[in-house]
């Protein structure tokens, strides 16, 4: 079916997962998982993503659009962790229905200004803009261990931009191999009642499963996961190598793997 807009699929009061694509690969199983799970899904693709191809957003998000629009599954196609503006401004050419501008690397005033003037563009454009406050760490080194997003701060950084949503700091990190990041639901509860835009919460390959499901019943709405993906996809890969120079000797397992992940991180947060 067409894509659908991110602000369709992100209703406070419900989980939406939302996976990172960096393959073709990728896109296919994230679809094949949600269509699995009789779920919708987000795709997104992240600057990083887009450097990895080149720095063109085009081929791969086309690529990810044709495989939703060939699907049961309902996706809306999300640009992720945007730090150059350059890039924001070429989503509406490309199909996203959201992108989250990343200004939280910045202090406070800027990451506001820049952040402000991002959703000022979006909104023209008729995208809906998720921002980060509180900077999740595991980015390029710029790990602030303990860093939480303060609720008043919040609330002020939601007025002063008028972004949609929120990725907050709760005590996941980016790119974590093992499950075992603990939240703080408390600072979730605050952050839920003390704000009208959906929480997005990053960094959630690290978080277990019941933790995922304890943040959704508190308020979290869009959860990010990638790194999980990419555990399913490397191991998979590690195991079926062999001799053979065929790569879909190993890149269909890769696929199954991942999709076999996605559907079940959907059936978690829900
Ligand atoms: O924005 C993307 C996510 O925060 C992914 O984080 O790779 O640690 O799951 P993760
Ligand atoms: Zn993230």
């Amino acid at each position: 079916m067409p894509l659908v807009k991110t602000a369709d699929l992100v209703t406070p009061g419900t989980g939406i997962a939302a996976f990172n694509v960096i393959t073709l690969e990728h896109a296919e199983a994230i679809i094949a998982g949600a269509e699995a799970a009789g779920r919708p899904v987000i795709c997104q693709i992240s600057e990083n993503a887009v450097r990895f191809h080149g720095g063109r957003p085009g081929p791969i998000a086309a690529a990810t659009a044709a495989v939703a629009q060939g699907s049961s599954a309902r996706v809306a196609l999300h640009l992720d962790h945007v730090m150059d503006t350059g890039l924001l401004y070429q989503a509406a050419d490309h199909g996203f229905g959201s992108a989250m501008y990343d200004g939280s690397h910045h202090p406070y005033e800027e990451n506001v200004a820049l952040t402000a003037a991002a959703a000022e563009w979006a909104h023209s454009r008729g995208l809906w803009l998720e921002a980060e406050l509180g900077e999740v760490g595991g980015k390029d080194g710029a790990h602030a261990p303990g860093v939480r997003t303060d609720p008043d701060e919040a609330v002020a950084f939601v007025k002063a931009t008028g972004v949609d949503a929120l990725a907050v700091a709760v005590g996941s990190s980016h790119a974590m191999t093992d499950r075992t990041a603990a939240l703080d639901h408390d600072l979730i509860v605050r952050l839920r009642d003390a704000l009208a835009v959906p929480l997005v919460l990053h960094g959630s390959s690290g978080v277990p499963d019941a933790e995922l499901r304890r943040a959704v019943a508190n308020g979290m709405v869009k959860i990010n996961i990638g790194t999980a993906l990419n555990i399913a996809f490397t191991g998979a890969v590690r195991e079926a190598l062999g001799t053979s120079v065929d790569p879909r000797k190993y890149l269909a397992p890769a696929r199954d793997a991942m999709a076999e992940t996605v559907r079940h991180l959907l059936t978690v947060i829900a």
